[in-house]
């Protein structure tokens, strides 16, 4: 199966996943319905869903069964679209568009806003925890390592970082440490709980920590690229977006064919953090190429 029709299976797959864990709300109370409403906005009906395939695919390669993992993949999901609310508000990359849509602030307003991210952020381990077709070691495995990855260890923290290397200049090695936090550890958090749900040994949760690394490099080097690169309509968001915050990027370390050199690098690394699957890890070796090459 081609890289493209997988992942669009996993998409759609995650997708109704989402539409199930979080129903539209009819309450008397319309404050209530709009928050409901707002979560909805920004966690439906968008995205690439790269990090819901990470999941279904870990789970798939150890030997589960792909469906059984959804309860995690939407929880990463949820977790995502959330730091998206948050990483647009005009406190932090003050962005007006997400997913070709108003962001969630300008559709419903700041106060909204984070509070569909919190709230979004409580049902993902809801969701998580609910994952009834998996041993219950395994789902407390898989949300502690999500409540890390998620937290001031993992994105919290790295967002942390990344605002405060505004406007004045970072190293490689802090840039590094920036997207690893920041976007890295969602990948490994949705990478390792595809595993977990697939009961996976010890060598295989391994194997997931290094292409997942790998593939968190990639990723936020060509996020940062195509924020020069690409353009607004392609993106579904504001492009220049991080030079108008004063970010430093590999792209303002290095140029942009120094940028996309190095994440040809981490793609062979990548690749090579497969070997304990054999011939079965051809769709996460392709994908790792997709996301080198992507253009939104
Ligand atoms: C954007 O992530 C934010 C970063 C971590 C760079 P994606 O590019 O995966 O966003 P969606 O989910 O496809 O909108
Ligand atoms: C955001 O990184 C990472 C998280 C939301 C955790 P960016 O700020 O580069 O993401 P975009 O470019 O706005 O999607
Ligand atoms: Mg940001
Ligand atoms: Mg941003
Ligand atoms: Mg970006």
């Amino acid at each position: 199966m081609k890289v493209n029709e997988r992942l669009q299976e996993y998409a759609l797959m995650t997708e109704q996943a989402l539409e199930q864990a979080l129903h539209q709300a009819n309450t008397p109370f319309d404050a209530y319905n709009r928050l409901v409403e707002a979560m909805r906005y920004s966690v439906l009906g968008g995205g690439k869903r790269i990090r819901a395939a990470l999941c279904l695919e870990f789970c798939r390669l150890c030997g589960g069964n792909p469906v059984d993992a959804l309860p995690f993949a939407c929880a990463v999901e949820m977790i995502h679209a959330y730091s998206l609310i948050h990483d647009d508000l005009p406190c932090m990359d003050n962005d007006d568009l997400r997913r070709g849509k108003p962001s969630c602030h300008i559709a419903y307003g700041e106060a909204v806003a984070l509070l569909a991210g919190d709230a979004l952020q409580a049902c993902a381990f809801k969701t998580a925890l609910n994952a009834c077709q998996v041993p219950a070691e395994q789902v407390v495995k898989a949300v502690e390592l999500l409540a890390k990855c998620c937290g001031y260890e993992g994105m919290c923290g790295g967002q942390a970082m990344d605002l405060d290397a505004e406007e004045r200049p970072v190293d490689h090695e802090t840039l590094a440490e920036i997207h690893a936090g920041k976007t890295g550890m969602m990948i490994l958090a949705a990478a390792q709980m595809g595993c977990l749900a697939a009961s996976s040994t010890k060598e295989q949760l391994k194997a997931a920590e290094e292409y997942a690394c790998e593939v968190g490099i990639i990723f936020q080097m060509v996020d940062d690229v195509l924020d020069v690169t690409a353009t607004e309509e392609e993106l579904g968001k504001p492009i220049g977006s991080d030079a108008q915050c004063g970010k430093t990027t590999y792209v303002t370390l290095f140029g942009v064919e120094k940028t996309m050199e190095y994440a040809t690098v981490h793609n062979e690394r990548a690749k090579n953090a497969l070997s304990v699957f054999g011939e079965e890890g051809t769709f996460l070796a392709e994908f790792s190429d997709y996301l080198l090459h992507r253009k939104h």
